[in-house]
């Protein structure tokens, strides 16, 4: 487990790099040179600390994930509801409203789970090991997380009988990377989450067949690769498509 949780630090600094962009809204506490200037901080900014201090770090985290499933919620229901207008052949225009429509709903998806990376990657550099009850509510919303994203994916493709790829085209590798960064930073500080995360799913490892059917040997050597500890190769591929 040693080797792979290295590769996967390895792989979060290479994330790190690559997503500066995005990760740039992270909260930085200002410098407070004086007291009397602490009433004009915008008193957003320094929230993440804020709450940390009145509460255990792991639990701002868990909250965070909380939230943020929440949140992605508001958006696969969104799809969920636009599909549930479509019956039997849907019309080739149809298919392509529709497609545009999932596209920038998962974009915002993508955009959530990246905040929340950020937010996450803050937070836990104070902590060196999350254990116990909050280990368990972690990785079971995170589990829960990733059903929500994959079932809800799973029934736009099975309906609209087209590939992940037809449907999302390059998001899916935003998407695929977001997703493996968030697991990846969890797993330095919660022993096993990769383990224990792909273990669950493994329950509908179906689905996420159907769902990355398409994508092909690319993707599957991603999932292996992370699982199995040929991460150069993930970060390499990964690197080069964000
Ligand atoms: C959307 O649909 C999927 C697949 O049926 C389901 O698993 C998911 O829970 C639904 N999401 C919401 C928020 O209703």
């Amino acid at each position: 487990m040693r080797f792979i949780n290295f590769g996967l630090v390895a792989l979060s600094s290479l994330f790190a790099v690559s997503s500066a962009a995005p990760t740039a809204a992270v909260p930085e506490l200002p410098a407070v040179p004086e007291l009397p200037a602490v009433k004009d901080i915008n008193v957003k900014q320094p929230l993440v600390e804020v709450e940390a201090l009145g509460r255990r770090t792991d639990d701002v985290v868990c909250s965070k994930i909380q939230s943020t499933l929440v949140e992605v919620k508001k958006h696969t229901t969104i799809i969920n509801s636009t599909m549930s207008s479509v019956h039997g052949v849907t019309e080739k225009a149809e298919k392509l409203k529709i497609i545009t429509l999932v596209k920038s709903e998962v974009t915002i998806i993508v955009q959530l789970l990246t905040t929340l990376v950020g937010d996450i990657t803050v937070l836990l550099t104070d902590i060196t090991t999350i254990t116990g009850s909050v280990k368990d509510e972690i990785v079971s919303v995170v589990v829960e997380l990733l059903m929500e994203i994959l079932l809800t994916l799973n029934s736009v493709l099975s309906t609209l009988k087209i590939t992940i790829f037809e449907l999302l085209g390059p998001i899916v590798f935003a998407l695929l990377a977001v997703i493996i960064n968030l697991l990846a930073i969890l797993n330095v500080v919660i022993v096993d989450l990769l383990k224990i995360v792909f273990g669950l799913l493994g329950g509908v490892a179906g689905i996420l067949t159907n769902v990355l059917a398409g994508v092909g040997s690319l993707v599957s050597g991603l999932l292996t690769g992370l699982v199995g500890g040929a991460l150069g190769l993930v970060g390499g591929i990964v690197g080069c498509i964000l």
